[in-house]
């Protein structure tokens, strides 16, 4: 059994649209490290609920939904991520906008993030993890050796989702997009349990005006420099 504790952990947290999964992944893939996509868990839980027909209401339902949920995740030859419930793909169909509506609603209850964290944390295996999502650094691996917290106007987080979800062929206008990041914002920003704030020992990079590689230029950079700190 090895000893998890022991596997170096870096957070990205942020709110939606911020960037956070291209980080992650071009992290991820430069260390050769694990990666945890932990909004995609959330996203799997709306999807599945909505797929029983069972309310985002329910807290028991989706707690009793959640122990028989047969998720898997796998990356294919490109390095692409792909989610499987029940061997049936879903990677695409958790991308669409109203189950991540329900993801950030399902969320608010604490049972239900209690429920979620053992699965997060298995994800911690040598040799490494980055975790991106909303309370990686402040609850789900608060002894991470590295925090980011990364933030931009939701203006500019609604031009990149946009451009991503038509990317994905998902077809929605730029102001229903800025519409429900403000919304979701609100809510992942309010909930009294792990509501979405940096860790106290967080680096926050505003990316508003940043490309994605500079981003990465500067993660990197803080990477190396919490490395040179341990010698
Ligand atoms: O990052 P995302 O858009 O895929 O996340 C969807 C929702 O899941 C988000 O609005 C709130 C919830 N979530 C969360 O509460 N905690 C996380 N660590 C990740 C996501």
């Amino acid at each position: 059994m090895q000893n998890t504790a022991a596997v170096p952990v870096i957070t990205i947290d942020g709110p939606g649209g911020v960037g956070k999964g291209t980080v992650a992944h071009l992290l991820a893939k430069k260390l050769n490290w694990h990666i945890l996509d932990s909004g995609a868990i959330y996203r799997v839980v709306a999807f599945a609920a909505e797929k029983s027909h069972l309310s985002i209401e329910d807290c028991e339902g989706l707690l009793k939904l959640i122990k028989d949920l047969a998720l898997h995740f796998s990356t294919d030859a490109e390095g692409v991520m792909h989610v499987l419930l029940n061997e049936e793909d879903i990677t695409a169909r958790i991308r669409e906008p109203h189950i991540g509506a329900a993801a950030s609603q399902l969320s608010v209850y604490p049972a239900i993030r209690t429920a979620l964290m053992a699965c997060q944390r298995q994800f911690a295996q040598f040799p490494g993890l980055v975790a991106d999502g909303r309370d990686m650094g402040t609850v789900i691996f608060p002894n991470a050796q590295l925090k980011i917290f990364l933030d931009a106007s939701p203006e500019a987080r609604a031009i990149r989702r946009h451009r991503q979800l038509i990317a994905q062929t998902i077809n929605v206008t730029l102001k229903d997009v800025f519409a429900q990041i403000i919304e979701r914002d609100e809510r992942d920003r309010t909930r009294a349990v792990a509501p979405l704030r940096p860790a106290e020992d967080a680096i926050i990079i505003d990316t508003t005006i940043l490309s994605v590689d500079e981003v990465f230029t500067q993660v990197v950079l803080q990477w190396d420099l919490c490395q040179q700190e341990k010698v």
